[in-house]
C-alpha cells in the first residue's frame, strides 16, 4: 500500500459501516488521519476509529446526524479548526428507501432528501470553505442515479442523480480554487444497505457482466484515486464502480 495520504486529513460521513466504513481503512492504510461520523452506529463507528488508532493514525468517530439541517456543515468547520486543515472530504453517507413512488409517504421522502442530498450540499459548501488548494472531495452516488433499473428504486434514483450533478458542479466552481470534487457511482455492493443475498439480489447480479456483487472495498479503492494527487488533472466527474453494469 503506497502513502498517498501521509500528513492529511480526512472526513469521511457514515464511517462505521459498509463502504464508509472501507473508505476509511482504506484512507488510513495509505497514511491519513481519519474523522469519521455516524448516525445510530456508535460502537461500530468507534471500532472502525480504533483500528484507525491502531495503525498509528489519529482517528475520532463523531456523532453527526446527516438528516439534521446544519449539522454536516458544523462538524466540517469544526474538524476542520481542530485539526488545522481538511484535506479530503468523503460524502457518503445515504439511506435507501426502497418504494414505489405512488406510496412514498412525505416522511420518507423529506429523510431520504436530507440524508442524501441536503446533507452533501452543506458538506460541498461548508468544505469549499475550509479547504485549501490540493483539497479534494468525492460523493458516493449510484448507478441509479442514471437510470431507475428496478421497481421501487426510483425514489432514491432521484437523490442520487441529484448528488451527482451537484457534486459534479462544485468541481467546476471550485476548480478555480484547486479543489476538485468528483463522484464515484456504485453498483451493487455487498453491504446491510443491499446483502448480496436480498431482496433483487438476483436480478442486481444478472445485471451486472462481472457476475456479481462488488465489495466495499472495491469502492473504496475507487475513492481512493479519486482523493489523491493520482486524480490531479481529474475533476467534476464521474467513475463507475459497477462491474460493468451500465455498459
Ligand atoms: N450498497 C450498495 O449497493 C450501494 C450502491 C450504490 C451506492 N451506495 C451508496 O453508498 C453509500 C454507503 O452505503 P452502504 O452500502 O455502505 O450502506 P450501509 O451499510 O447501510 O451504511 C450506511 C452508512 O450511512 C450512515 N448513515 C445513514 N443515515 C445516516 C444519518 N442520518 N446520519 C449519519 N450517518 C448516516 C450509516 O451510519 P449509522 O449506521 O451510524 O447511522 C452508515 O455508516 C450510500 O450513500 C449509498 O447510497 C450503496
Amino acid at each position: 500500500m503506497s502513502n498517498r495520504f501521509e500528513g492529511k486529513v480526512a472526513l469521511v460521513t457514515g464511517g462505521s459501516r459498509g463502504i464508509g466504513a472501507a473508505i476509511c481503512r482504506r484512507l488510513a492504510a495509505e497514511g491519513a488521519d481519519v474523522v469519521l461520523t455516524y448516525g445510530g452506529s456508535k460502537d461500530k463507528a468507534e471500532a472502525v476509529a480504533e483500528e484507525i488508532r491502531a495503525m498509528g493514525r489519529k482517528s475520532e468517530a463523531l456523532h453527526c446526524d446527516a438528516s439534521e439541517r446544519g449539522a454536516t456543515a458544523a462538524l466540517i468547520a469544526d474538524v476542520a479548526a481542530r485539526y488545522g486543515q481538511l484535506d479530503v472530504l468523503v460524502n457518503n453517507a445515504g439511506v435507501y428507501p426502497l418504494t414505489s413512488l405512488a406510496k412514498c409517504s412525505d416522511e420518507v421522502w423529506d429523510q431520504m432528501l436530507a440524508i442524501n442530498l441536503t446533507a452533501v450540499f452543506e458538506g460541498l459548501r461548508a468544505a469549499y470553505r475550509v479547504m485549501s488548494p490540493g483539497g479534494s472531495i468525492v460523493t458516493i452516488g449510484s448507478v441509479a442515479g442514471d437510470a431507475a433499473q428496478m421497481p421501487g428504486v426510483g425514489v432514491y434514483s432521484s437523490s442520487k442523480a441529484g448528488v451527482e450533478l451537484i457534486t459534479r458542479a462544485a468541481g467546476r466552481e471550485f476548480g478555480r480554487k484547486g479543489i476538485r470534487a468528483n463522484v464515484v457511482q456504485p453498483g451493487p455492493i455487498d453491504t446491510d444497505m443491499n446483502p448480496a443475498d436480498g431482496q433483487n439480489a438476483d436480478l442486481q447480479k444478472m445485471m451486472v457482466p462481472l457476475g456479481r456483487y462488488g465489495e466495499a472495498e472495491e469502492v473504496a479503492a475507487a475513492v481512493a484515486f479519486l482523493a489523491s494527487e493520482d486524480a490531479s488533472y481529474i475533476n467534476g466527474t464521474t467513475l463507475k464502480a459497477c462491474g460493468g453494469m451500465t455498459a
